[in-house]
């Protein structure tokens, strides 16, 4: 018996992540290969002549698992019955603007869409916001979206993981597989704290193996956090692949079960979280799946001083970016 159809919307269709990303998920990496899928795929109106190429081409591939793909610019209609929804369109930072003006405008997006998302997708349904700022966007989105379980927002900070492995695997000399256990703490930005101090390396402490504090103070994270300008200024562009590998890999995380030990990093509601963040951000932590989307954030993990003044730090920064859009904020409220 096939499985049932699983219905992803993708926004963004037309974007640089997406043009990676739809084609992996049509293949079957995202699900699975015995797992059926539909598309439905959002876009501006402007940028529909390029999403119906992008749409031709995902026919072209003949990807066995693909059934249905659904284009258009309405997100009520294209989030209709999806169980998953990647948000990755977003309005880019354009010049002059300040952060206020393009965490507004971004508002108006993520508005639209938690609405669109609370009247047609299925309850259940997984959300991983990757465009940015994605953690603020993710908390408006979930905000206007109360039929919908808060638990299943998440924001990407898969790809920070992702490149703080590859920096502690090279500096290690050590295949990336070895790295595990390895924590993003706070906000996709450039305050986020890549965790050194809990991570792990063939399942040794990564500063038993890496002995360079040094480095790992003052190289290491400045590394991770401005991989994306580094990316931006070798390619020209924004990164993509890696981006929609990231997503790929984030949502297989939640819907598979952590293997004992083991956790990934995805900012989620910081609600009722184990380790004194403020409530009512949306943050990102280390976090172990039970399977099907069920996930817990892991408890216990230490922090020393030079870690816990950097997550504060981010904390204080996600704080910030509340309080610039609180007016969206308590419009979803009221
Ligand atoms: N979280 C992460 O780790 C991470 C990593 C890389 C990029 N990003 C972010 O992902 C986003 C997308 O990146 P990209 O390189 O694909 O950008 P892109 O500019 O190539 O594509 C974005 C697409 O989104 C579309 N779009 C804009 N507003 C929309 C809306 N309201 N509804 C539907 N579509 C809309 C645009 O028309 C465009 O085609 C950016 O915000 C980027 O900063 C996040």
């Amino acid at each position: 018996m096939p499985k049932p159809l699983q219905r992803i919307a993708v926004t963004g269709g037309a974007g640089q992540i997406a043009y990676s990303l739809l084609f992996r998920i049509a293949h079957g990496d995202m699900l699975g290969c015995d797992q059926p899928i539909a598309l439905h795929i959002l876009e501006l109106p402007i940028a529909m002549a390029a999403l119906e190429g992008v749409k031709m081409e995902l026919e072209d591939c003949a990807f066995p698992l693909l059934k249905e793909i659904h284009i258009g610019s309405d997100p009520r209609e294209i989030f209709r019955g999806v169980h998953y929804a990647l948000l990755v369109g977003a309005k880019p930072r354009g010049p002059g603007m300040e952060r206020k003006d393009l965490l507004h405008e971004n508002g108006k997006i993520f508005i639209e869409q938690g609405q669109a998302l609370n009247e047609a997708a299925d309850p259940n349904a997984i959300v991983l916001v990757v465009g940015n700022p994605c953690n603020t966007n993710c908390l408006i989105a979930m905000s206007h979206a109360p039929r919908l379980n808060r638990r299943n927002f998440h924001a990407m900070t898969r790809l920070d993981q992702n490149r703080a492995a590859a920096q502690l695997a090279l500096r290690a000399n050590a295949p990336v597989s070895d790295i595990s256990n390895l924590t993003i703490w706070g906000n996709h930005s450039s305050t986020q704290v890549p965790d050194f101090q809990n991570a792990k390396i063939s399942g040794k402490p990564a500063s038993e193996v890496i002995k360079e504090r040094h480095w790992l103070e003052n190289e290491f994270i400045p590394l991770v956090q401005k991989r994306g300008a580094a990316i931006i200024n070798a390619r020209g562009k924004s990164s993509a692949a890696s981006a929609a590998s990231a997503a790929i890999d984030a949502i297989k995380d939640l819907i598979a079960p952590t293997p004992p030990g083991q956790w990934f990093s995805t900012a989620v509601y910081s609600e009722g979280n184990p380790y004194g963040i403020q409530d009512d951000l949306v943050f990102s932590y280390p976090c172990r799946s039970k399977g099907n989307g069920q996930y817990e954030i892991v408890k216990g993990l230490p922090w020393d001083d030079f870690l816990k003044k950097k997550i504060r730090a981010s904390e204080q920064e996600l704080l910030e970016e509340k309080d610039l859009v609180s007016g969206i904020l308590k419009g979803a409220a009221a």
